[in-house]
């Protein structure tokens, strides 16, 4: 069962609101986004839309090994950008945080490319399952558990179409 966490317009605001302080950041400079495939491209594609500065936009793909629900920890490059990081300012466009594995892999791995600069922006930070030590520069929604899906975020692969953000919750035969 689904159950409607964000609206349309709540994601429309939080994207401006992020756009902005990213244009407050960088003030007429240029941008490389990159956009981690596949749950970030919805996502991207209204955030660099938002977006005034001069901007590159490249893709990356990883993808890591565990249960259905849960990231692996293990991380495997599957799609590399096709720019170079060296001298960029760089923003990591991502659609959540969770345990923070994938992104300390991928952070570790673009910072050593030497990038000028180095943010991250994420639509949700599910911040209390936090593992290891990464931060959102940038941050769409803050929420507790719950696994999300719609606005390009999956479950196996389903919901990416869905214009709206959505909690999957189990189905209950008994009420309490
Ligand atoms: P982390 O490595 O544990 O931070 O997991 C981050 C990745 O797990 C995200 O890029 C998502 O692909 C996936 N993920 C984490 N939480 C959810 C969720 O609630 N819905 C769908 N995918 C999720
Ligand atoms: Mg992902």
């Amino acid at each position: 069962m689904l159950r409607k966490l964000y609206t349309k317009k709540d994601i429309a605001g939080a994207v401006k609101r992020l756009a902005r302080s990213i244009e407050r950041d960088f003030p007429g400079e240029e941008i490389l986004f990159v956009c981690l495939l596949k749950g970030s491209f919805m996502f991207t594609s209204d955030l660099v839309r938002n977006i005034r500065n001069p901007s590159k936009i490249d893709f990356m793909r990883v993808s890591s090994y565990g249960k259905a629900m849960k990231s692996g920890g293990k991380i495997t490059v599957t799609k590399d950008l096709e720019e170079d990081v060296e001298g960029k300012n760089i923003i990591v466009v991502e659609d959540i945080i969770d345990s923070g594995l994938t992104l300390k892999s991928i952070s570790d791995m673009l910072k050593s490319r030497n990038p000028k600069t180095f943010k991250i922006c994420a639509l949700i930070d599910k911040k209390v399952r936090r593992e290891v030590d990464v931060e959102g520069d940038y941050v769409g929604f803050t929420i507790e558990d719950g696994f999300v899906v719609g606005y390009g975020i999956d479950y196996a692969e389903q919901y990416r179409n869905y214009p709206e953000i959505y909690v999957v919750e189990e189905n209950r035969n008994e009420k309490h």
